[in-house]
């Protein structure tokens, strides 16, 4: 028997959660998402990716939060950071970061029982031309995503979305990672794909919380597991970016828990 978490359970084993939920996991989003908004002052060349993790975990414990990734399998860190072509879940470093090299930087904390998660993109420096345009499709690749949602539809419309948009960029959907339900824990059904095909998967109803967070690469879309058993790269090392919102299914639509406070969830806003 699955354990249930919400209020319910959909035929697809995905939870349902309440009213009241939607107001625990605005709080926990806002909080990650504010995070990520103080967090790009302290991202130049000549940082390390260990010295800004340590901030952010510093920013967690102060604002009353708890980090989720700390002991999560193994992982030690309060962030994932993900230079050029590493797709996701970068171990933070005390290497320094380079000028033009662009970050992902990944947060995800527990309020008050409910997991806020969210990532963005951060450049060191000088953005180099087609750096610039990875980052705007993935960005923009994610809202396509977000933008189809509500209930009745699919998971499958989601991920077709993004890869729709994303090929017809002549850039590539990362397979090997994907979202996930989130709420009271962290990782949950569904796996929220970003490719797929219309009416394909388990339909979405009100009440649905998860994770979307599309990698892109500008390459092709295979990853490599490196021996630290952490860090995925693109195996033809080109270069690879991501954007995560947490978001829960309204009646009509669909409230984003990890929108930037400062408006700043863009790196050239
Ligand atoms: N935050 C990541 C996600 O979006 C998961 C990180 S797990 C870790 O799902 F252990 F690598 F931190
Ligand atoms: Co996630
Ligand atoms: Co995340």
């Amino acid at each position: 028997m699955k354990k249930i978490n919400g209020i319910g359970l959909t035929k697809d084993g995905i939870d349902l959660y309440s009213k009241d939920d939607f107001l625990g996991m605005q709080k926990a989003g806002k909080l990650a998402a504010q995070i990520l908004d103080e967090i790009g002052e302290f991202v130049y060349p000549g940082q390390s990716t260990a010295e800004i993790d340590r901030i952010i975990e510093n920013k967690v414990s102060k604002i009353g939060a708890k980090s989720a990734t700390i002991g999560y399998k193994g992982y030690r860190h309060a962030s994932c950071i993900s230079i050029n072509h590493v797709v996701c879940h970068g171990i933070p470093s005390e290497k320094k970061l380079k000028d033009g090299d662009i970050l992902n930087i990944d947060v995800t904390l527990i309020y008050k029982g409910w997991y806020g998660d969210t990532s963005r993109m951060f450049v060191a420096g000088n953005l180099a031309r087609k750096a610039e345009r990875l980052i705007q499709v993935t960005h923009d690749a994610l809202f396509k995503g977000i933008d189809v949602v509500r209930p009745g539809i699919t998971f499958g419309d989601i991920g077709h979305a993004i890869q729709e948009f994303v090929e017809k960029n002549r850039m590539s959907v990362v397979r090997d990672f994907c979202g996930h339900g989130l709420g009271r824990v962290f990782h949950a059904p569904p796996n929220v794909l970003h490719y797929g095909r219309p009416g394909i998967g388990a339909r979405l109803e009100e009440g649905m919380f998860f994770t979307i967070e599309p990698m892109v690469n500008l390459g092709r879309p295979e990853t490599k597991l490196l021996s630290d058993g952490w860090t995925a790269v693109t195996r033809d090392k080109t270069l690879s970016a991501q954007f995560e919102h947490s978001v829960g299914v309204t009646n009509d639509g669909c409230e984003i828990f990890t929108l930037s406070p400062r408006n700043r969830f863009h790196p050239t806003y």
